[in-house]
């Protein structure tokens, strides 16, 4: 994708978070979305309830997964479970960049050459910056961006209020991914750093992860709708 066509937001850039709580609740999301919505996230929460399986379901459906399992921990720790995310057939995975170079290195590396060894594709390695549920200075993001690409990171995750400086700054080419997307109507539920989804796109971000206005709306298609 080039920067001029990024400014609609479409099946390939909306990521919906799916922050449910059994396999069965993420499969009727992915029914009702796909193919309106070509990307899912699975995190913490229904990884550690479904697992694999729902990756699975989801690569099956025909859309790309983003594994947002947010790994820190030593380096051998986080290199192995690199590992395992290539097996899965995922599009993107992150690391917390605050893991240190070495651990974002041997995430970097793990993904080479497990995806080499397997004939797989690699997924798109994705360092999260700063949470957007806490408060930051854009300087702190910005010093961690840099951090995690000179570590060997496809992209970072942060808020649309970095992401200007961000683009201005790091002249590689590189992605962003940003959370904390609220339309003006909707609440912003724990998120500190929010925008709308047209200030992030303009702004310069690549992907936008949406979830508690798609999940918790009446008509979850309709939200995707007016979103897009
Ligand atoms: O419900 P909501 O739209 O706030 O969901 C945002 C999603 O993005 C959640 O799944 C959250 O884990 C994730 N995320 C975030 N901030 C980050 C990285 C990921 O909110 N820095």
């Amino acid at each position: 994708m080039t920067r001029d066509t990024l400014y609609a937001i479409n099946n390939t850039n909306l990521i919906v978070a799916l922050d449910v709580d059994t396999f069965d609740r993420a499969r009727y999301f992915v029914d009702k979305l796909y193919p309106s919505v070509g990307i899912f996230k699975v995190g913490f929460q229904l990884f550690t309830a479904a697992g694999p399986r729902v990756i699975e379901y989801i690569r099956n459906k025909g859309a790309e997964v983003f594994l947002d399992l947010k790994f820190y921990d030593i380096p051998n720790t986080v290199a192995c479970a690199v590992r395992q995310s290539v097996r899965l057939d995922i599009r993107m995975i992150t690391v917390h960049i605050s893991g240190g170079k070495e651990m974002v290195s041997a995430a970097a590396q793990a993904a080479r050459t497990e995806a080499k060894l397997l004939r797989r594709r690699r997924p798109l390695l994705i360092g999260v910056t700063v949470l957007t549920s806490r408060e930051t200075s854009p300087a702190d993001v910005l010093k961690l961006a840099r951090e995690g690409m000179a570590s060997g990171l496809d992209g970072v995750v942060c808020s649309a209020r970095e992401v200007r400086l961000l683009r201005k700054t790091i002249k590689k080419k590189f992605i962003i991914v940003t959370p904390g997307i609220r339309p003006k109507t909707s609440p912003h539920d724990d998120q500190k750093r929010t925008a709308t989804a047209e200030e992030a796109l303009n702004a310069g971000s690549d992907y936008l992860v949406v979830g508690r206005p798609i999940l918790e709306a009446g008509d979850p298609l309709k939200a995707v709708e007016n979103i897009l």
